[in-house]
């Protein structure tokens, strides 16, 4: 089966060709990073209008560059949902019209689903079941997932995300947007044991960031300490904390094996902390290039979840989380 991955849902314009027998044959990334950097953030309108100029190009490379003929595609999927509604419309309306043009199926795929089977890319023997953490911008959410391929959200944070918290962390010690390399590097030359940050809802399987980044933001206000061992240990406390909480879900489920996905699960410092903390278990971290938003992720869960004949429809909208599959 070969199937075309179309990613949109926040400032990544990305496309994909996978292919069950060969894997991927290609898979191309536009980031706007650098166009949202001048704003400290996210502006969806433009992000909206950077897909739109940039997904008919990418996709034409993309199809190039595999080798295939447009008609080989068997399915196309798509993000739906979650993410910027204009963002996730062009995306949609694009693999809709595709769709339509190619007679092929479309397959509205969600997001945070797209993250977790990331890892079964970069380790093609690892199959559910699994338990799953989501760290990225705009989550941070565990799942349980089965052997059959459902998913079942166990927990998540009830404030903000943990790459949230490292973008303000960031902004706050004057770094660049998104802000977790810039904290990555800065905590190198930190003592991650200096400062001990609070910990939200200790056994419990859902996280509060927003106690820790007050705690973070008073403390580097009060100049005590260098921004190199906040940032060490800060970055440890979330670290120790998505871990604990990971692996006590992962015992209660009676899961040997966890799967950690989305852009802050590149970071060194929570790898090298879930490596020590995971006993017996094993620990899933996909390459650092599939950790961010990318179409190979969408490609490849389409082909996943093609047995669920669940097929978006013309009347199928963008964040139409209903009718999106995997979450
Ligand atoms: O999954 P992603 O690319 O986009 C969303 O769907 O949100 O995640 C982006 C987030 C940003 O908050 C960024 O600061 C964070 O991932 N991030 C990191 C690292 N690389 C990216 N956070 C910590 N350490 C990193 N090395
Ligand atoms: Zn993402």
């Amino acid at each position: 089966m070969i199937a075309l991955g179309i990613e949109t849902s926040c400032d990544e314009t990305s496309i994909a060709v996978y292919s069950t027998e060969h894997g991927t044959l290609s898979s191309k990334i536009f980031s706007q990073a650098d166009i949202h950097a001048n704003f400290g953030g996210v502006i969806p309108e433009v992000a909206s209008r950077n897909h739109i100029q940039k997904i008919k190009p990418l996709y034409d490379e993309c199809i190039k560059e595999s080798g295939i003929d447009a008609y080989d595609l068997d399915i196309i999927g798509v993000t739906n949902a979650p993410g910027l509604i204009g963002a996730l419309f062009v995306g949609v309306s694009f693999a809709k019209g595709l769709g339509y043009a190619l007679k092929k199926p479309v397959l509205p795929v969600h997001h945070l689903s797209g993250h977790i089977l990331s890892a079964e890319l970069s380790y093609p023997e690892l199959k559910p079941p699994y338990t799953a953490l989501i760290i990225s911008g705009g989550h941070t959410h565990i799942f349980d997932v089965d052997e059959a391929l459902n998913f079942s959200l166990i927990g998540k944070t009830i404030d903000d995300a943990a790459g949230e918290v490292f973008d303000k962390t960031a902004r706050v010690m004057g770094g660049p947007y998104p802000g977790g390399i810039f904290i990555q590097n800065m905590a190198e030359k930190g003592d991650r044991y200096k400062i001990k940050f609070p910990v939200a809802f200790k056994n419990e399987p859902k996280f509060s960031f927003s106690g820790l980044k007050t705690s973070v933001m008073n403390t580097i206000n009060k100049g005590e300490y260098s921004l190199e061992d906040i940032a060490a240990s800060f970055q440890y406390t979330v670290a120790k904390t998505l871990a604990d909480k990971v692996f006590a879900v992962a015992d209660a489920m009676k899961r040997d094996k966890v799967v950690i996905g989305g852009g802050v699960a590149a970071n060194q410092e929570i790898r090298r902390v879930f490596n020590g903390e995971k006993g017996s278990k094993q620990v899933y971290f996909p390459e650092i290039a599939r950790c961010t938003d990318n179409g190979e992720m969408i490609a490849y869960a389409a082909t996943r979840f093609y047995k669920f004949r669940k097929f978006l429809n013309y009347k199928g909208s963008a964040y139409d989380t209903k009718h999106s599959i995997g979450i």
